[in-house]
C-alpha cells in the first residue's frame, strides 16, 4: 500500500514537471511544432529524465544570471575563457542547460569531453554502490597504495579498449600530462637502446642530469607537425603548436616542426594535388629528422593526432599515417598517435587510427577527454625500466574509471559507434547542403563519423557564426583559423542531426 501511494506520488509529480515542461517550451521563443510536443509527452511517460524537444533560448546570451556570475568569478580569477555557467542538475543527455535556464543542444559537449551525454542514468547509478563509492572517497596514490582490485579494473577496462598491440597501460590526471609521460617513456626507451639495453646509470649521467646536463639530461627531441596541439604543461607546449596564445612567454625545447597536410576540398576533385601535398609533408619530415641528428639533437620520437583538433580539423590521409610509420621504423623513431580528442568513439571507431590500417600498432597512444581519465597505452618495450620515473602522487583517479566502465558498456548496449557511424552520414550530407547553398560562407565539410568541421570563409564571420548558432539555440566549437568543428556526444542521433543543421541554416540566411 505505502509503495503504491510512492507509486502514485511520483506519477503525479512526473505529470505536474511535465506540464510545467511542456509550458516552458511553448514560451520558448523556438516553439516546438504540436507534434514535437507530442512526442515528447508520449517519451517522457516511459523515462525519468528526457531531453526537451529542442532548444530553447529564452534571454539574451549571455544571460543576465550568467553576466553577473561572470562578473563574480572575474573578481577571483582570470574568466575570459567562460561562454556560460551550467546547470547541470538541469542539463540531460545532448542538452546543456545554462544559469539563465536556456537549453542549448550542445555539439562542443564541453571541448569534446562527455561520451555518452549529460546525466546519463547508467552513470548516475554509479556511485549507489557502496564499493564504488568508497573507491571515491578514499582516493589512493596509484602508484604506491592502489585498491586490489586495481589490476582486474585495469584489464577489464582500459585493456578492453586497448589499440591492438599495446599491452601496458599508465592512467594520469588529464590530456597534456598523458602526453607528457608519454615523451618521458620515449626518452627512456631511446636512452635504453643507446645503452645497449643495460638500465644502469653512470656516475657521470647521476652527476650530471643534476645539474640538466648531457649526458644524463641527454640532448633528445620529439617531432610534432605545425598546427597541432598536444597540451600545456612545458614538454608538451614545445609539441604543440596551434595558436601562440598558449606558448608566449614560455622557455621551450629546441624540437623539430614538420608540415601537416593541408588538403583541398572537396577531396574526390582534389586527389593529385593531395596526395602531393603528403609527400611533401613526408620529406620534410625526413629532412629534420636527419637534420636534428646531425645537430646533436635527435628525434626520439613523433607525436601526432589523427586529425589535428586544435588547430582547424585538418586531415591526412590513411597513406600518409602508413608512409610516417614506416619512416618511424626505418629511422629508429617512436610513433606516438595522441588520441586525447579523438579517442573513444567519435570517429566511428573506437580509436582514429584504425582508420589508417597501419600495418603494426602505434608505438604508444596517449587519451583523455571521453575516455574520462588521462593515460597510455604502449608496446611492452615502453614500459619505464625503474620505478618512480614515470609517476605522480593521484595518477589519475579510480573514480574515473568506475564511470568509464558503464560508459564502454553504453557504448556496447546502445550500439553507438553505428549510431555516431549513422548520424555523421546525415550531419555530412547536410552540411555540404549547405555548403551548395551557401557557398561565399561555409566550405571544406570534413572529417570522420560525428568529428567533422567545415571552414567559414574568414576568422571575423566564424566567430560570428559560432556566436550566432548559440543564440539559435545550439553550441558548437571554433578550431584553427577559420573552422567551425561539431564534437556532440556519441548519443546525438540523426533527429539531432537535424536541429543543428536547421540551426545552422537559420544562422546562415541570418548573416
Ligand atoms: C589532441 C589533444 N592533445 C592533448 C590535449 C590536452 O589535453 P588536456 O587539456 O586534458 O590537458 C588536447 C586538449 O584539447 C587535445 O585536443
Amino acid at each position: 500500500m505505502q509503495n503504491l501511494k510512492l507509486l502514485i506520488s511520483v506519477y503525479f509529480l512526473q505529470v505536474v514537471e511535465t506540464m510545467l515542461r511542456i509550458t516552458k517550451t511553448v514560451l520558448c521563443k523556438n516553439q516546438p511544432t504540436p507534434a514535437a510536443v507530442l512526442i515528447y509527452c508520449q517519451r517522457f511517460s516511459t523515462e525519468a529524465q528526457l531531453e526537451p524537444p529542442q532548444p530553447c533560448v529564452k534571454t539574451s546570451i549571455p544571460g543576465p544570471k550568467t553576466l553577473e556570475l561572470l562578473k563574480d568569478l572575474n573578481s577571483l580569477q582570470q574568466a575570459g575563457s567562460v561562454q556560460l555557467f551550467a546547470d547541470y542538475d538541469k542539463s540531460i543527455g545532448n542538452y546543456f542547460v545554462d544559469a539563465d535556464g536556456n537549453e542549448f543542444l550542445d555539439a562542443f559537449t564541453q571541448i569534446s569531453s562527455v561520451p555518452v551525454g549529460y546525466n546519463h542514468p547508467e552513470l548516475l547509478k554509479a556511485f549507489a554502490d557502496q564499493h564504488n563509492l568508497k573507491s571515491l572517497v578514499n582516493r589512493p596514490a596509484l602508484g604506491v597504495f592502489p585498491s586490489k582490485d586495481w589490476p582486474e579494473k585495469l584489464r577489464n577496462v582500459l585493456l578492453s579498449v586497448a589499440p591492438a598491440g599495446l599491452n601496458a597501460v599508465s592512467t594520469m590526471m588529464c590530456g597534456s600530462c598523458s602526453n607528457e609521460n608519454a615523451y618521458k617513456a620515449v626518452f627512456m626507451w631511446y636512452q635504453t637502446k643507446q645503452r645497449g639495453g643495460k638500465i644502469d646509470f653512470t656516475p657521470e649521467e647521476m652527476d650530471s642530469c643534476m645539474v640538466n646536463q648531457p649526458p644524463g639530461a641527454p640532448k633528445l627531441s620529439i617531432m610534432s607537425f605545425k598546427g597541432s596541439f598536444h597540451g600545456r604543461t612545458f614538454g608538451a607546449l614545445t609539441t604543440t603548436r596551434s595558436k601562440p596564445i598558449h606558448k608566449l612567454d614560455c622557455p621551450a625545447f629546441d624540437w623539430p616542426a614538420a608540415p601537416f597536410p593541408r588538403y583541398k576540398y572537396p577531396l574526390s576533385n582534389f586527389e593529385r594535388e593531395n596526395h602531393q601535398e603528403d609527400e611533401k609533408c613526408l620529406e620534410q619530415v625526413e629532412d629534420l629528422i636527419e637534420k636534428y641528428k646531425k645537430a646533436d639533437n635527435p628525434v626520439a620520437g613523433i607525436i601526432v593526432e589523427p586529425i589535428q583538433s586544435e588547430g582547424g580539423d585538418n586531415e591526412a590521409s590513411p597513406q600518409f599515417f602508413q608512409k610516417l610509420q614506416s619512416l618511424c621504423k626505418t629511422k629508429g623513431v617512436a610513433l606516438i598517435i595522441d588520441e586525447v580528442q579523438t579517442g573513444c568513439g567519435p570517429s566511428g571507431k573506437m580509436w582514429c587510427h584504425e582508420h589508417f590500417e597501419l600495418p603494426s600498432p602505434p608505438d604508444i597512444v596517449t587519451f583523455s577527454k571521453k575516455m574520462l581519465t588521462g593515460g597510455f597505452y604502449t608496446k611492452s618495450e615502453f614500459k619505464a625500466p625503474h620505478s618512480y620515473r614515470i609517476f605522480n602522487t593521484w595518477m589519475g583517479d579510480p573514480g574515473k574509471l568506475i564511470l568509464l566502465e558503464r560508459v564502454l558498456k553504453v557504448i556496447k548496449q546502445e550500439n553507438l559507434f553505428s549510431l555516431v557511424q549513422k548520424t555523421g552520414t546525415v550531419l555530412k550530407d547536410g552540411l555540404h547542403k549547405l555548403e551548395n547553398e551557401f557557398p561565399n560562407l561555409i566550405n571544406s565539410v570534413r572529417g570522420r563519423g560525428t568529428f567533422l568541421a567545415f571552414n567559414v570563409c574568414n576568422t571575423e564571420l566564424r566567430d560570428k557564426v559560432n556566436n550566432n548558432l548559440k543564440k539559435n539555440g545550439v553550441l558548437g566549437g571554433a578550431c584553427g583559423e577559420t573552422a567551425i568543428r561539431l564534437r556532440p556526444a556519441l548519443v546525438f542521433a540523426p533527429k539531432h542531426a537535424e536541429i543543428y543543421l536547421d540551426a545552422l541554416r537559420k544562422t546562415l540566411k541570418e548573416l
